[in-house]
């Protein structure tokens, strides 16, 4: 059955309010739409832990900074509720502009220290647009739990930061990355890529993969790391935003890899814009 969708605070408040009252647990996945296998993954995990999973779908462009895609974003709302259907979702919030940000918003949510470096350094101002989307989101649905993909690592942490510091009632769960079977993180944003850059987008998982090896065999040097993994990248004709090796809880650089590490990257292929990340781990 196609999930039960719901476009106003009132209505989704009401809808849910009887579930609320008989102690169900209610899940919430906050996505942009233009649903893949990953965004499914999350409405699963919420499916298997809470009683009734509500999917919120908005594309939201206070996160968006003025070059970047927010007008060619993929809407695909009607493809997205039969996939929800396929995961028996229960609800669909997705607002319109006007319901989100109502005449005379003016508050916004900055997260400092971990919101700034890597995505906070590329794309000043996203990190506020998400937070207080994010924010908002969780004000209007109240969920127990809320779903988040490790693919936007930086997101997931600068969400557990603002709900930590701000006490809201929820707790936030990161979920694994979802990948193609050639390793492609998958991501709303592939749909932009020709035939040619899908395969030179694999360059990223590549360039991980390669990070994961060289620390095996026993690199330590950071700079030495993210050295061979820029020529890797480089060499498929790809533009780097960042290549990273940092402390998976503050996201600072580090030398030395002494424990566990987060590989980070963002990459423009063809002038898609990508990210993909993962924990190197000492043997
Ligand atoms: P969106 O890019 O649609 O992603 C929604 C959620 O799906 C995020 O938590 C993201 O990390 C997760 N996700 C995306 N690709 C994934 C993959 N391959 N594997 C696992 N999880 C994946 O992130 C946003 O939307 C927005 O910033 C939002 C939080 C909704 C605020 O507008």
């Amino acid at each position: 059955m196609l999930p039960r969708v719901l476009t106003t605070v009132t209505e989704i408040r009401a809808a849910l309010l009887p579930f609320r009252r008989a102690g169900k647990r209610i899940g919430l996945v906050p996505t942009m739409g233009a649903l893949h296998e990953g965004h499914l993954s999350l409405v699963r995990a919420s499916k298997a832990e809470c009683d009734l999973t509500v999917v919120w779908i908005y594309v939201n462009p206070s996160q968006f900074g003025p070059h970047e895609d927010l007008a060619n974003y993929p809407r695909t709302l009607q493809a997205d509720l039969e996939k929800l259907a396929t995961c028996d979702t229960e609800f669909v919030m997705a607002p319109s502009e006007a319901e989100v940000y109502r005449p005379g918003h003016a508050t916004w949510v900055e997260v400092s220290a971990i919101a700034e470096p890597l995505e906070g350094r590329c794309r000043p101002g996203h990190f506020r647009g998400v937070a207080t989307i994010v924010l908002k989101l969780l004000n209007m649905i109240q969920p127990d739990i809320a779903y988040f993909g490790q693919k936007d690592y930086q997101q997931a942490a600068v969400i557990r930061r603002m709900v930590a510091d701000l006490d809201v009632p929820v707790e936030i769960r990161v979920c694994p990355i979802i990948r193609e079977p050639d390793g492609l993180a998958m991501s709303s944003r592939n749909v932009y890529l020709s035939a040619d850059a899908r395969q030179r987008a694999t360059v990223l998982w590549h360039s991980l993969e390669l990070a994961r090896q060289l620390v095996a065999g026993g690199e330590r040097d950071a700079a030495a790391i993210a050295q061979e993994m820029t020529q890797r990248i480089l060499a498929v004709g790809a533009t780097i935003d960042y290549v990273a090796l940092v402390d998976p809880d503050s996201l600072a650089a580090v030398t030395q890899i002494t424990g566990p590490t987060l590989a980070v990257l963002a990459v423009k292929i063809d002038g898609t814009r990508l990210i993909d990340n993962t924990i190197l781990k000492r043997s």
